[in-house]
């Protein structure tokens, strides 16, 4: 299956999910795309440096969101690209593109969904003063941070916890549970019931 990873920054998720496709641990999953909207972004040198193709393609240069993702679109089909990977992309996807990779996009979030949705789950979290947050990796439609739930996992966040080691704590288990999905999404174990899914066992 060829998988596109759309990222913005730092990356690390996009190493996380190359490096277990790389070790043979998603089998039959090829990553084959790099898509990113900012030409500075760390995880454009991390694709050169795996030899993946990388595309930066400037969002400054359309007047509509809609118009750039008719961009991506046209390298996605040409790439043959079967799922779409959200990997810190920060910019909020039109119906355009949620419509045409319907069920074939997915996003991870550092919170328990639907709790502390936006930029700033961890911050927010840990803010609030909740004892439990975690991470999510969702299908994605056309709301934010909303679609139907794949994978959850908890963090506790502890008394003596810093907004920094809550950070790295939680990005740790998001290199595990990304990967995770996207196994179960590409052995074609995930079946979607309204807001649930369902994860099939192994045949
Ligand atoms: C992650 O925390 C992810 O949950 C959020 O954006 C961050 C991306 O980090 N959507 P990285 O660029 O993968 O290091």
């Amino acid at each position: 299956m060829n998988i596109a990873v759309f990222a913005s920054g730092f990356g690390s998720n996009f190493q996380a999910i190359a490096d277990a496709i790389k070790k043979g641990k998603i089998k039959k999953a090829k990553l084959k795309l790099l898509v990113t909207d900012r030409e500075n972004s760390f995880a454009r040198v991390r694709a050169k440096k795996m030899g993946i193709k990388d595309v930066f393609i400037d969002p400054g240069l359309f007047k509509k969101r809609e118009e750039h993702e008719r961009e991506i679109a046209k390298i996605l089909k040409r790439e043959e690209i079967e799922l779409i990977v959200l990997a810190g992309y920060m910019r909020v996807l039109t119906g355009y593109l949620v419509k045409k990779y319907r069920n074939r996009i997915l996003n991870i979030h550092p919170a328990l969904l639907p709790a502390f949705k936006g930029v700033s789950g961890i911050e927010d979290a840990f803010k609030y003063g909740v004892k439990v947050t975690g991470v999510t990796v969702h299908f994605v439609d056309e709301r934010v941070d909303h679609g139907p739930i794949i994978l959850q996992e908890p963090v506790k966040i502890r008394d003596k916890d810093s907004l920094k080691s809550l950070e790295e704590r939680i990005h740790k288990v998001e290199h595990t549970l990304y990967p995770e999905a996207i196994k179960l999404f590409v052995e074609g174990r995930l079946k979607i019931k309204g807001r649930k899914v369902e994860i099939l066992t192994r045949k």
